[in-house]
């Protein structure tokens, strides 16, 4: 019999149970829902609900049933639709009919709220965790290559050269956003909703307060509507982890261009790529392409979430069981995409001459040849328009600004003059840019001691 089989003369139709039940994912709730059930019975106990030994045959019942879940030894039933109805069922069946007093004063709606939250607390952690052995992966890369220039673009045309650990370090303050969000979502999750009953509250003398320091929540929902309908911290969880995989994916896709043999600056590590069944000479970046690919589903979870949510009236509905198979795919996609993704830069290869070479033919110093003439008193629109025939005329040349003459720029411009070459140079278009934040070697060395410090990687 169905633990609310009361009222109803009939079974359920198959269909409708398997339909209707959650068990299939919601199982991996089990160890929230035994320990806030532990801190639910002793708070009945110590509030006089209960009496002492009815409480510890609860309470220990609970523990045994936690060590053979463990040990594997329990399976769960679809006939007991969830996860809550199947604990108390197998506690019923270790302790008999006492097991029956632990449902007082609770339903499964703030049972299974208070379980989320416990969960995305744990998993906010994690999340956290994964998104800092990225930043010190990033944070190595940009160190170990201090003296590495690349062509920095604009439109994904060549546009300024910059250091390589300038761009390395942009992705680790991007992270470091998504390490705020993710301490705001702790903060929101750090409230107990157990003691909201049904929806309405509870006719029994309880004592939130109790659980909530039992199970470590700084705060309690002060409304109990609220407690079993809120479901914008999991809102909060998907932004932020679809935040985390759209800079996954912008990065991704860096490391599937840059592994090109038309880009050649990296080569990924064979540990973290794979090959091609048919031609032999392929190795491919499958784990940023599907980082890159998974984040669509994670960006669906989000959507799906706040459709759930948007035309549902106050209290519990069914609907807001359609919270859980999203949030755990989300936590199950993020958490080891964030883990390759820092193999993977730690273990790539920067093809440093290849690097040193991608300057030979281009226009990257342009702007410097401009603002060159701007210091010798030419109004800067002007000058820009004296590179841009000096650009012009270098292409027809089939060479660039260094290859052309000093008698040619001259002629385009009087005040130019031998040490022109010198500026002209990668290396010192770099470190012209030494305004902070810039990607000048001095200003990137300041800013990699910051990020050090404010990411908390040593
Ligand atoms: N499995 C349900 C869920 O995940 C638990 C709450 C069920 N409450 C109810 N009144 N049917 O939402």
């Amino acid at each position: 019999m169905k633990l609310w089989g009361g009222r109803f003369a009939e079974d359920t139709d198959a269909l409708v149970l398997k339909y209707t039940a959650s068990i299939s994912f919601d199982e991996r709730l089990w160890p929230y829902d035994i320990r806030g059930s532990i801190a639910h019975a002793r708070m009945l106990a110590d509030c006089g609900i209960i009496s002492a030994a009815e409480g510890r045959q609860i309470i220990e019942g609970l523990e045994s049933l936690a060590a053979d879940i463990e040990a594997g030894e329990v399976t769960f039933a679809l006939d007991d639709e969830d996860i809550h109805m199947n604990i108390e069922r197998l506690l019923t069946e270790r302790i008999g009919a006492v097991a029956g007093k632990l449902h007082t004063a609770r339903s499964r709606n703030d049972q299974v709220a208070l379980d989320m939250h416990m969960f995305v607390r744990d998993a906010v952690s994690s999340i956290a965790d994964g998104v800092k052995e990225l930043q010190a992966a990033l944070i190595r890369q940009a160190e170990n290559h201090l003296g590495v220039i690349v062509p920095g673009f604009t439109h994904l045309q060549r546009a300024q050269p910059i250091l390589l650990s300038h761009h390395f370090l942009a992705y680790v303050w991007m992270l470091e956003r998504d390490k705020a969000r993710l301490s705001f979502l702790g903060e929101q999750v750090d409230r107990m909703p157990l003691g909201a009953g049904a929806l309405a509250g509870t006719t029994f003398p309880i004592d939130r307060q109790q659980v909530a320091n039992e199970l470590e929540f700084s705060s309690i929902y002060e409304n109990s509507l609220d407690a079993v309908s809120d479901r914008d911290y999991l809102l909060d969880l998907l932004y932020s982890v679809s935040t985390i995989m759209t800079h996954l994916s912008r990065l991704s896709e860096e490391l599937i261009l840059w592994s090109t043999e038309e880009f050649g600056w990296v080569e990924l590590a064979d540990q973290y790529a794979t090959g091609s069944s048919m031609m032999p000479q392929k190795k491919n970046p499958d784990v940023p392409e599907l980082i890159r690919g998974k984040s669509g589903r994670v960006f669906g979870h989000l959507v799906g979430m706040l459709t759930v949510l948007k035309g549902l009236p106050l209290a519990y509905n069914k609907d807001l069981q359609e919270d859980k198979e999203g949030v755990f795919d989300a936590i199950d996609t993020v958490l080891p995409a964030l883990k390759l993704m820092a193999g993977t830069i730690s273990t790539m290869r920067i093809r440093e001459g290849r690097l040193t070479d991608a300057f030979a033919r281009d226009f990257s110093n342009a702007t410097d040849l401009a603002d060159y003439l701007v210091r010798k008193g030419i109004p800067f629109r002007q000058a820009h328009a004296i590179v841009g025939q000096l650009v012009q005329l270098a292409i027809l040349q089939g060479t660039n600004l260094s290859g052309l003459d000093l008698g040619m720029m001259q002629a385009a411009a009087g005040v130019i003059e031998e040490d022109v070459y010198e500026l002209l140079k990668p290396e010192s278009v770099v470190a012209a840019r030494q305004s902070r934040g810039g990607t000048a070697p001095s200003a990137v060395r300041l800013q990699l001691a910051l990020a050090r410090e404010q990411c908390g990687v040593e």
